[in-house]
């Protein structure tokens, strides 16, 4: 299940900018109408400007016009940027929190070992 997502997450995976880590991240969000937004992680020489993949992803969604609970899976596939992303990438604290804003607890969190539900990687997230 959701094989062609983490195909799609692994291709705009290449596109990574990823000059101080190298460390490379894709990631394909797949909405409730079958869309599908992707990301990739774009690091700058000052640090902590650094975007993760994911919510590059999320961002292109929301221009595009997506709302809250719309969003239905994200696949990402990460690892250093020579090599075939084998081990799951489970995403950083802040992406968690950003796919809290938009989705719900169902959401499915889409990693190459399986599929995790977004309310067991963040329980208590904040909210307003
Ligand atoms: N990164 C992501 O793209 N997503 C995450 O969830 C965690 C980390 C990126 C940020 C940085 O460019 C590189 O991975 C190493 O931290």
């Amino acid at each position: 299940m959701y094989e062609e997502l983490l195909q799609n997450a692994a291709e705009v995976r290449r596109n990574a900018c990823c000059l101080y880590s190298h460390f490379a991240v894709g990631a394909a969000l797949l909405c409730n109408d079958g869309t599908v937004y992707t990301g990739c992680n774009v690091e700058n020489a000052a640090y902590p400007l650094c975007l993760c993949a994911e919510r590059n992803a999320f961002g292109s969604a929301v221009a595009d016009g997506k709302k809250k609970g719309d969003f239905k899976a994200i696949a990402i596939v990460g690892g250093n940027e020579n090599e075939t992303a084998a081990s799951p990438c489970f995403p950083c604290g802040a992406c968690r929190q950003v796919m809290a804003q938009f989705c719900g607890e169902d959401f499915e969190v889409v990693l190459t070992d399986g599929t995790y539900p977004l309310g067991e990687l963040l329980p208590y997230s904040f909210s307003l």
